[in-house]
């Protein structure tokens, strides 16, 4: 049936994320990754405050680096649709805190009960494809087998590949197997949610994305994939003993795998980014004699629509009416 255009909600959200991006910015490569966390996570709440929602944080942020928190189970917004929201105020904390690149902003929404709730789980495997490759990966399938298909999807070959991977201990093996299928890799400290974006991003030198990295950040990753119509396939992978007992105790399956649907289940979900720190997907917030310039990008899963927004912040106008301090 046709459906007259609804509201975009990821249109709102954008400003919220830029909201924390201008603040944090402001700590870019000053070595404190709390301070800079903790200017996003105000930046955050003084925004939601403003949204006719009701929602609920189901991904929050912190609990994993004792950070500063909008906390899972707060209730957002000032009252209206009922909503399940994930927030990353800074997505890459070290990043901002060293001056890299790909720090970004982050928070998705979509209906009430939708989201998956990682519980006591922080990290997850995850295995990110464009659309073109979606139906071809297999979590449980060796390395080469997935990049040999992966290629085969996108009309390439494996040597014309590049893997984002996070540059830790516990991927030795995995950066061995993708050497030895003869992929290429992009190695990077921090900011698994950039690296999911670019595998699916067609403009991106990215085509997959894998390894361990938060699971907080893996459903995060959900909502822009939905709407971007790529792939992630996920499992809980706990890195101690004291995480694997807790998702044991909470009844959690660990052998699970996890698509894009079981992340968020239902397409009507929005979500937003704004840089932070410059990348080659997402521009840092820059500054110039009256503005602030940020960049984001903003999705709704429903009708797939993308879109790039350059905002010009003057920030003359806004030190007199903001309640954030940018
Ligand atoms: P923070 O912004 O919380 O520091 O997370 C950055 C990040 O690199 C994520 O992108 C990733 O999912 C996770 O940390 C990996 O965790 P760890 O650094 O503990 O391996």
């Amino acid at each position: 049936m046709a459906e007259a255009p609804e509201r975009n909600l990821a249109l709102d959200i954008v400003r919220i994320t830029e909201a924390a991006a201008l603040a944090s910015a402001r700590w870019l490569g000053r070595g404190n990754k709390e301070a800079g966390d903790g200017a996003a996570v105000d930046a955050m709440r003084v925004s939601f405050a403003t949204l006719n929602i009701n929602g609920v944080v189901v991904i929050g942020e912190g609990e994993k680096d004792h950070a500063p928190m909008l906390f899972n189970g707060e209730h957002v917004g000032k009252g209206g649709l009922s909503l399940d929201v994930a927030v990353d105020p800074v997505e890459g904390t070290n990043l901002l805190a060293y001056g890299r690149p790909n720090a970004i902003s982050v928070v998705g929404v979509a209906p009430r009960g939708s989201m998956f709730n990682p519980g006591p789980s922080y990290y997850m495997q995850k295995l990110v494809v464009s659309r073109e490759a979606r139906d071809v990966v297999d979590l449980d399938a060796p390395v080469k087998d997935n990049l040999t298909k992966i290629a085969h999807a996108l009309g390439k070959s494996v040597q014309d590949l590049v893997v984002f991977v996070l540059d830790k201990p516990r991927h030795e093996k995995l950066i061995a197997e993708i050497r030895e299928a003869g992929a290429r890799i992009q190695l990077q400290t921090d900011g698994d949610v950039a690296g999911a974006l670019m595998a699916v991003d067609p403009r991106s030198e990215v085509d997959v994305m894998m390894g361990t990295g938060g699971t907080p950040e893996g459903v995060l990753a959900a909502c822009a994939i939905k709407g971007m119509g790529g792939q992630i396939l996920a499992r809980l992978d706990p890195q101690s003993y004291v995480e694997k007992e807790a998702i044991t105790e909470a009844g959690i399956d660990m052998r699970e795998v996890l698509t894009v649907h079981e992340l968020v289940r239902s397409d009507d979900c929005f979500f937003a980014a704004t840089g932070i720190s410059g990348g080659d997907f997402l521009h840092g917030v820059r500054y110039s004699a009256k503005h602030a310039v940020t960049h984001s990008m903003v999705m709704r899963g429903k009708t797939g629509t993308m879109r790039y927004i350059e905002s010009y912040h003057n920030m003359d106008r806004l030190s007199k009416i903001s309640a954030v301090q940018y």
